[in-house]
């Protein structure tokens, strides 16, 4: 297994800011991103981390930026840390392969989510209302069921500890102004179809994702991670079946454990069983073997 890195404390650079997972250093003309192995369930960040999982995150991530360029550009500038700029020399170690130097990117603040199955957060509110932020949808639809087009279900970008929460697009329009939320709601739509299509091929069913959009240069571009098993709800085509909950690639054994013990979503959080760390790092592995390196 990998050494497991849960913080980086690189002196010599200049720390921005420290997400639930990922560690960004401001190199002045570029940010450093380094996907950490810290996961998080419920927002709460576990004690341990997945040994790994910060470089299949960057892996995939790299994947899908490339795949969605001609779409929209995004904010990736190299994972090649050989030719980062040399105050990074020092940390290459730790930074090979889950760093990544990104534009710097004025940060859109709401959360442009995407969902393409009924699941969820979604689930539960169509339950009680019939519909998803505020968007009506046909009667009678079952857990897990494909919607008959993707549908744009925005949510507030909340500090740490806090949760975000599902918007309308009216309130969406509202704090991000009409013209930047049509770009980034038809980039959303856009990028899902073409992602969801290859990743089906490759016999991954992505039921929603979330994306991060900024400005750099006056212009909109793709930042954060994308369509990672941290920023979506994978699930094996395989064993689909409409009417239930799904097995999901992301942290359905972290979450199960946690739902065990009866967890109360609140810090601190528990420590996590061996096995539990094991099997989903074999789940992000795998998710990351199939969409960037199988052959169709
Ligand atoms: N190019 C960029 N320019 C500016 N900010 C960025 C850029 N790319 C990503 N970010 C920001 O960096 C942070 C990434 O860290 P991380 O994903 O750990 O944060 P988080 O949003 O707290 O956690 P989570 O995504 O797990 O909810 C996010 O706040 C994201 O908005
Ligand atoms: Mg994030």
């Amino acid at each position: 297994m990998d050494k497991v890195i849960l913080k980086t404390d690189f002196n010599k650079l200049k720390l921005f800011k420290r997400g639930k997972v990922r560690d960004i250093y401001d190199l002045g003309e570029f940010y450093l991103l380094i996907s950490t192995d810290r996961i998080s369930a419920y927002d709460v960040i576990m004690n341990q981390g997945i040994p790994g999982k910060g470089k299949i995150l960057t892996k995939i991530s790299e994947f899908w930026f490339d795949f969605t360029k001609d779409i929209i550009e995004s904010h990736f500038v190299s994972t090649d840390v050989g030719s980062f700029p040399s105050e990074c020399r020092k940390y290459a170690e730790d930074l090979e392969g889950r760093s990544m130097l990104v534009e710097k990117a004025e940060l859109i603040p709401i959360e442009c989510i995407v969902r393409g199955y009924i699941t969820g957060s979604g689930w539960n509110d169509y339950q009680k209302t019939g519909q998803i932020c505020g968007i009506e949808l046909p009667k009678g639809l079952v857990e897990s069921e494909k919607l008959q087009e993707p549908i744009f279900t925005p949510s507030t970008k909340a500090e740490i500890g806090a949760h975000d929460e599902n918007i309308s697009s009216d309130r969406a329009m509202e704090i991000v102004g009409e013209e930047t939320f049509n770009a980034i709601k038809s980039a959303t739509i856009n990028i899902f179809k073409k992602a969801s299509d290859y990743a089906f091929e490759k016999g991954i069913i992505i039921a929603d994702t979330k994306f991060e959009f900024g400005f750099y240069n006056g212009k909109i571009i793709l930042i954060d991670e994308v369509l990672t098993p941290d920023s979506s709800r994978f699930w094996s085509r395989e064993s689909y079946e409409k009417g239930q909950a799904q097995f999901s690639y992301d942290k359905q054994y972290v979450r199960d454990y946690l739902t065990s013990i009866n967890f109360n979503k609140k810090p601190p959080a528990p420590n996590l069983p061996e096995d539990v760390i094991k099997n989903t790092l074999l789940k992000y592995k795998e998710a990351q073997e199939l969409l960037t390196e199988s052959k169709p």
